[in-house]
C-alpha cells in the first residue's frame, strides 16, 4: 500500500494488453522506446509483456527489466508453473520486479480449463504460492471478476491473499460493469475479505460500453489504489481505460477526486503520438485529452482567443498535457538549430545523424508546402523512423492515372543492396503501385487495413498512410507520410513488409493469438 492513502498507482499495460490488440504488434526496439517513455513519465508499474508467449516477448520484457530506472517491471503469466517461472526469468533483473498471474474465475471462463470450483481454488493457491516463492511482489487477477459469483470471488481473493499476493487486481474483462457497481465491488471486497486491508486493490477495465474510465475512477472511490490502463486506451476490442483520461480527470477534478499520481502529465502528448505511430492505431480526432480536436479551440488563440478568457472553453491548458501552442513553424530558410529546438518542443531529441537526415527532408518538404505545421514535423520524424528500417526501400515511383482503368505504376525498389525496376497495372494508382512492389518482392501477405489521414489542413497537406498486412499468423503495420498520397501509401506498404520480414527472422509468437486458455 502506498504511504499516502490518496496516492493512486498507475499500472500501464500498453505493452501487454495494448499490444495484444490485433495488429498493434510493436517491434522490439519500439517496445523498449515506449517503456523508456513510460518510465520517464512516472508510471509506477509497467506491464512489459507476456514472456511465455514467444522468444520475442521474453527478450523484450527482460531488456525492459534491465533498463528501467524507476518503474516496477511486471510480466504476465497464466496460472501454471511454466508461465510463472518464465515470467520470473524475464523480470528478475529489474530493480523492482513483479509477477502478475491470472485465471478466469467467472462461470464462462471456468468452463475453459474444465476445472471445478474447488480444483480452481487449489490451482490459485499453488500458483500464487509458486510466484511468491520467486518474487516478493505478486499480483493476482481473477479474470472476468465482474461476472464471477460474489461468494466465489471472495473465496478466491482470500486464497490469493493467503498465498502471498500483494496486489489483487479486479478485471472487468469484457467491459460489462458500470460505475456504481465498480465502486461497490471493490468496497465490499475490501470490507469483507479477510486480509484485504494488507494488500493493494487494483482495477482493470475494458471499454466495451464506453465506461472504462468512469469505472476505473469509481473503483478508486471504492478503495482501489492502482489503476491499470494504456496510452490512448489501446487494447483488445474497444480498448482499456486510457491513462491520459484517468490521470487528467484526477488532476483537473481534484476537488472531488482528491487523489494523486506520480505522472508528469506534460509528457502525455508525446507518448500518445509515439504509441499511435508504432502501433498503427491512430487516435480518433475527438478523443479526450489526446485527440487532434481535444484543444482545437486553442488553435484560434493567435487570432482572437487571447482576447477572451481562456477558461471560457478550457478546463485544462494544452500545455498541461504537453501540447505546444505554436501551430506554424519556421520558414524554408530556418536552419538546423531551429529544427532541433522545434523538435525538442515536440518531444523528439534526434541524434546528430538523424537530425541531418531530418533536415534534408524538412527542406524538401518546406519547398513543397506553403506552411509547415507541428503535425507535419511529427509526420516527418515518424516517416524517417520508418524508413531504412529494413532491406526494402522505395527509390523511385511514377504512376500514370486517369479516368480510364487500369492505372499503371513504375517503381524502383532497393532490395538489400540492389535496385530493381518493375511496371505493373492495377485498379487505381495505389493498387497498381502495390502490384509493382509485389512483382519485385513476391509475398503472400494480405492487406488488412489501408488508412489515409491528412496530417494538416490545406490542399498541400501531408497524408499519413497506415497499412496493415497479414501473413500466416503474423501481422505488421507500416506508416509513412508524404504530400503525395500514392508515395506515402507505397512507403507505408514497404515499411510494413520490412517489419514483417524482421518478425519472421526473429521468430514470432508461439501463440499466434493470445489465448486465455489454460496451458495446464
Ligand atoms: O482483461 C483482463 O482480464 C486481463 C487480465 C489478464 C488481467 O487483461
Ligand atoms: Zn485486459
Amino acid at each position: 500500500m502506498p504511504i499516502d492513502p490518496n496516492r493512486v498507482l498507475i499500472f500501464d499495460t500498453t505493452l501487454r494488453d495494448g499490444e495484444q490488440s490485433p495488429g498493434a504488434t510493436m517491434s522490439h526496439d519500439e517496445k523498449l522506446e515506449i517503456a523508456g517513455l513510460l518510465d520517464a513519465m512516472g508510471v509506477d508499474i509497467i506491464e512489459a509483456g507476456f514472456p511465455v508467449a514467444s522468444e520475442g516477448d521474453f527478450t523484450a520484457v527482460s531488456e525492459i527489466a534491465k533498463t528501467a530506472q524507476n518503474a516496477v517491471i511486471c510480466g504476465l503469466g497464466r496460472a501454471n508453473f511454466k508461465d510463472i517461472s518464465r515470467c520470473w526469468e524475464a523480470v528478475k533483473h529489474a530493480r523492482r520486479p513483479r509477477i502478475h498471474t491470472f485465471i478466469g474465475t467467472s462461470p464462462q471462463h471456468r468452463a475453459i480449463p474444465n476445472l471445478t470450483m474447488d480444483q480452481m481454488a487449489d490451482r490459485i493457491h499453488e500458483t500464487v504460492s509458486h510466484a511468491r516463492n520467486l518474487c516478493e511482489d505478486v499480483q493476482w487477477s481473477p479474470m472476468d471478476a465482474t461476472r464471477t459469483e460474489w461468494e466465489y470471488l471472495c473465496r478466491v481473493v482470500k486464497i490469493a491473499i493467503r498465498a502471498g499476493a500483494t496486489t489483487i487486481n479486479i478485471p472487468d474483462t469484457v467491459g460489462y460493469t458500470a460505475p456504481v457497481e465498480s465502486a461497490d465491488l471493490i468496497r465490499r471486497l475490501i470490507a469483507q475479505v479477510p486480509g484485504a486491508d494488507a494488500v493493494t486493490f487494483s482495477t482493470h477495465c475494458h471499454n466495451d460500453l464506453g465506461m472504462a474510465t468512469a469505472n476505473a475512477l469509481a473503483a478508486v472511490a471504492g478503495g482501489a489504489r492502482q489503476i491499470e490502463c494504456t496510452i490512448n486506451g489501446l487494447g483488445e476490442r474497444a480498448g482499456n481505460t486510457a491513462l491520459e483520461e484517468v490521470v487528467m480527470a484526477m488532476q483537473v477534478r481534484n476537488d472531488i477526486m482528491p487523489y494523486r499520481t506520480g505522472i508528469d502529465a506534460t509528457k502525455i502528448m508525446h507518448i500518445s503520438r509515439r504509441v499511435a505511430t508504432v502501433s498503427g492505431f491512430n487516435v480518433q480526432p475527438n478523443k479526450a485529452i489526446v485527440g487532434k480536436n481535444a484543444f482545437a479551440h486553442a488553435s484560434g488563440i493567435h487570432q482572437d482567443g487571447m482576447l477572451k478568457s481562456a477558461d471560457t472553453f478550457e478546463i485544462m491548458h494544452p500545455r498541461d498535457v504537453g501540447l505546444s501552442e505554436t501551430s506554424i513553424v519556421m520558414g524554408k530558410h530556418s536552419g538546423r538549430a531551429a529544427l532541433r529546438s522545434k523538435l525538442k518542443d515536440l518531444g523528439f531529441e534526434p541524434g546528430d545523424n538523424q537530425l541531418n537526415d531530418l533536415f534534408v527532408r524538412y527542406k524538401a518538404l518546406a519547398d513543397r508546402k506553403k506552411e509547415v505545421f507541428d503535425d507535419d514535423l511529427i509526420a516527418l520524424v515518424t516517416d524517417a523512423s520508418a524508413d531504412g528500417a529494413g532491406h526494402l526501400e522505395v527509390k523511385f515511383l511514377r504512376v500514370i492515372c486517369g479516368t480510364e482503368a487500369p492505372q499503371s505504376a513504375d517503381i524502383t525498389l532497393r532490395v538489400g543492396t540492389h535496385d530493381h525496376q518493375a511496371t505493373a497495372q492495377g485498379d487505381g494508382p495505389v493498387n497498381a503501385a502495390f502490384n509493382a512492389v509485389r512483382a519485385l518482392y513476391p509475398h503472400d501477405a494480405r492487406l488488412q487495413l489501408y488508412h489515409v489521414n491528412a496530417v494538416t489542413e490545406g490542399m498541400d497537406a501531408q497524408a499519413t498512410v497506415t497499412v496493415r498486412i497479414q501473413e500466416g499468423g503474423q501481422i505488421a503495420t507500416g506508416q509513412a507520410a508524404d504530400t503525395d498520397t500514392v508515395v506515402a501509401s507505397v512507403k507505408a506498404y514497404v515499411n510494413a513488409l520490412n517489419r514483417l520480414s524482421v518478425r519472421r527472422e526473429r521468430g514470432g509468437s508461439d501463440m499466434p493469438e493470445f489465448t486465455y486458455k489454460e496451458a495446464g
